[in-house]
C-alpha cells in the first residue's frame, strides 16, 4: 500500500499524521481544505473510531464537511461551535515569518475566518511550499460576481502601486463556466511572481469594492508542520521559536486512505 505513495503524497501524509496528534480530546477543531488537510481528516477519523477521540469539528468547505462526516468525525457549523481550540489547514506557500497565500482550492474566506476563530492555527505542508518571498503562486482573490469586470480593473490599477513583478488577474474557471465558492462568490487569480510586501499587497486589495477576501494570510498561523517524501518531519513554531523533527514509518498508511480526492 505504501508504495502506491507519491513522495509529495508520502510527505502531506507524514505532515497530516504529525499534527493530528496535537488534537486532544475534547477539542473544538477547524478542519481546512485541500490534499494535505485530506489526509488529515482521514487521519483525525481513525483516531475517532478506533482511538475513542472525541472531537467536535468545523469544516471551512462543503467537500471536507462530507470527507469529515464519511470518516465519522461530529460536524457543526462555526455559529454553533463560536469559537475553536486549532484548526489544521494546508497551504500553497509559506515564507519564513510564516506568512501564507491560501485558496488553491477556493476555499480561503471560509479557511481564513475559521482559522481567526481558533486559538492556534496550524499549517500542514510538503516542503515543496517553501519559499523565500510570496508569489510565484497565483495569489487567489475572492471576489463579488456583481461587478466583476470592474473589480478586476481596479485591482490590476491599484497593483501599480505595489512592489509586484506582474499585475494580471484571471479569472479562475470551472469547465467553461466561471469558479463559484462555497459562498456564491468568484475567484481572480493575481499573477505577481514577487510580493515585495505582503501587509501592504494585503490591506490594498481589502479596500477594493467588490474584493471579499485575499488568499494572504498574515499573523494567523502559529505553527507549520513541514513533511518530507521520506518521512521526516519539521514542526516550527513561531511564538515558541522551536524547530523540532519526528520521523515516520510508512507502513501506518497500510488499511488507509486509499481512496483519497485531492
Ligand atoms: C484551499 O482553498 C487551499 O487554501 C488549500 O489549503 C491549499 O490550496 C493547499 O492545498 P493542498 O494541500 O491540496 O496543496
Amino acid at each position: 500500500m505504501s508504495g502506491e505513495l507519491s513522495p509529495i503524497d508520502k510527505a502531506k501524509y507524514v505532515a497530516a499524521r504529525r499534527a493530528a496528534d496535537m488534537v486532544e480530546d475534547g477539542m473544538r477543531v477547524g478542519l481546512g481544505t485541500g490534499s494535505t488537510a485530506s489526509w488529515l481528516v482521514r487521519c483525525l477519523g481513525d483516531m475517532v473510531q478506533n482511538e475513542g477521540l472525541n472531537i467536535t469539528a468545523v469544516p471551512t468547505s462543503i467537500r471536507t464537511a462530507n470527507l469529515a462526516r464519511d470518516v465519522g468525525i461530529h460536524v457543526v457549523t462555526l455559529n454553533e461551535a463560536r469559537w475553536l481550540d486549532l484548526t489544521i489547514d494546508g497551504a500553497d506557500e509559506f515564507d519564513r515569518e510564516f506568512n501564507l497565500i491560501k485558496g488553491g482550492g477556493g476555499a480561503h474566506l471560509h479557511e481564513k475566518i475559521v482559522a481567526n476563530a481558533s486559538d492556534q492555527m496550524v499549517v500542514i505542508v510538503d516542503k515543496g511550499k517553501e519559499v523565500e518571498t510570496l508569489g510565484a503562486f497565483p495569489l487567489p482573490v475572492e471576489v463579488l460576481a456583481f461587478g466583476l469586470h470592474t473589480t478586476r480593473a481596479l485591482i490590476e490599477e491599484a497593483l501599480i502601486s505595489v512592489d509586484v513583478l506582474g499585475r494580471s488577474a484571471s479569472l479562475r474557471m470551472s469547465g467553461d463556466q466561471p469558479f463559484v465558492t462555497d459562498s456564491g462568490n468568484h475567484i481572480l487569480d493575481l499573477h505577481l511572481t514577487h510580493i515585495g510586501n505582503v501587509r501592504q499587497l494585503a490591506l490594498l486589495l481589502n479596500q477594493i469594492p467588490g474584493v471579499v477576501e485575499s488568499g494572504l494570510f498574515i499573523d494567523i498561523c502559529d505553527r507549520i508542520v513541514i513533511g518530507y517524501g521520506d518521512g521526516l518531519v519539521e514542526v516550527r513554531d513561531i511564538n515558541d521559536g522551536t524547530v523540532e523533527h519526528e520521523r515516520f514509518d510508512f507502513l501506518e498508511t497500510e488499511n488507509l486512505f486509499t481512496d483519497l480526492d485531492a
